[in-house]
């Protein structure tokens, strides 16, 4: 079923949703970094069905969702001070902590590690189903496995409709991105997945912060890492794509369109609204990513635009990126993957 909430969330309804979830299904919900497809984090056979659905490898963990910070003394234990400095500074809100998980927390969710991620969304109707259902939710980003984050329902539907129980539209997400994903390391808070919680605010808190491997460069298939996640596939369009990037505006719109020129327009680019005059390239086959200087806009628009592009022919696509500095970061760490780490600086 699909649920219109995008003005306000109809109660009768909620009831409806929350039923399912309670009653072993799976549902699609907003919140505010990207959809969920969520299932009781406390029901294996419910949980199953995400992964079923997804087409997600099991040894990938799930996010655990919840609307009040007690339940975490629920599912997770030996909570650090660190730790607790970070749920009090950063939840709710677009950042997912990896704590040691509690027996309540069925292996399925956690992918036989002795950890669980736990984020508390900022979103009035996540925290809705979540309160009204009575359980923590167990959920991942809503897309099929190796695909872009869902952030707008058309783009879901297409996707997953008929997989899941019900699909709840909130409207376009607001971040675009999916949450920071955080673990504490003898003592020191690693970002295992950059998001809209930058460095610079988890330095400000801890007073030092530190990053895990596989987030500007990939990593090899043997390769120790802490958050199964950075193994896979990610956020690809369906055709070659190479990102781009300079500190010089000139050098950049040049040698794009140079590989535009080389490959006789044959391409896609996902640009700044300010170069479309500038990049040599037929209108249709240019998809705007935002003003060049407004990290949220171009942050809220990646996944819609890649989608976008697996619509156009072309020989590849050819991506702006931006400077790796506060959401920069994580924008550039997810057009890195798309792009299978393929990436010139002009
Ligand atoms: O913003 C978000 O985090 C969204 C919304 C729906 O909350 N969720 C999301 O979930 O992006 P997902 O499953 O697409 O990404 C979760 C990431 C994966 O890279 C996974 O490997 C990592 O978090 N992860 C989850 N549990 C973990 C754990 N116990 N230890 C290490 N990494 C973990
Ligand atoms: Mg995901």
């Amino acid at each position: 079923m699909y649920y219109n909430w995008k003005e306000n969330t109809n109660t009768e309804e909620l009831k409806v949703v929350c039923n399912l979830i309670k009653n072993g299904e799976i549902v699609i919900f907003p919140t505010e970094t990207v959809y969920g497809i969520g299932a009781n984090a406390f029901d294996e056979k419910a949980v199953g069905k995400i992964f079923m659905a997804k087409g997600r490898p099991s040894n990938n963990p799930l996010i655990v969702h919840i609307a009040d910070k007690q339940k975490i003394y629920e599912i997770a234990k030996d909570i650090t001070e660190v730790e607790q400095k970070l749920i009090d500074h950063f939840m709710p809100g677009p950042f997912t902590l990896i704590l040691k998980k509690t027996d309540k927390i069925p292996n399925i969710v956690s992918a036989g590690l002795d950890t669980v991620g736990i984020r508390m969304p900022d979103n009035v109707i996540a925290r809705g189903i979540i309160t009204f259902s009575g359980v923590p939710i167990a959920a991942p980003s809503a897309n099929v496995s190796g695909k872009p984050s869902g952030t707008m329902v058309e783009d879901i539907r297409r996707e997953l409709e008929g997989k899941v129980s019900a699909i709840v539209d909130g409207g376009e997400s607001q971040i675009g991105l999916e949450s920071t994903v955080v673990k504490v390391i003898d003592e020191i808070p690693c970002i295992l997945r950059p998001g809209a919680i930058t460095p610079e605010q988890i330095e400000e808190v801890i007073g030092i912060v530190d990053f895990g491997n596989g987030i500007f460069a990939p990593v090899e298939e043997d390769e120790k890492v802490e958050s199964p996640g950075v193994k896979y596939k990610h956020y690809a369009p369906n055709k070659p794509a190479q990102l781009v990037y300079s500190e010089d505006e000139k050098d950049l719109i040049f040698g794009i369109n140079r590989m535009i020129k080389e490959l006789k327009g044959d391409v896609v680019v996902l640009g700044f609204d300010e170069h479309k005059e500038q990049i040599v390239v037929s209108e249709h086959r240019f998809i705007c990513l935002g003003s060049k200087d407004n990290l949220k806009e171009i942050a809220q628009n990646i996944y819609s635009a890649l989608r976008k592009s697996d619509e156009l022919l072309g020989e590849l696509v050819i991506i702006e990126g931006v400077k790796r500095d506060g959401l920069g970061i994580a924008i550039m760490n997810r057009l890195l993957r798309s792009c299978g780490y393929n990436y010139w600086e002009f």
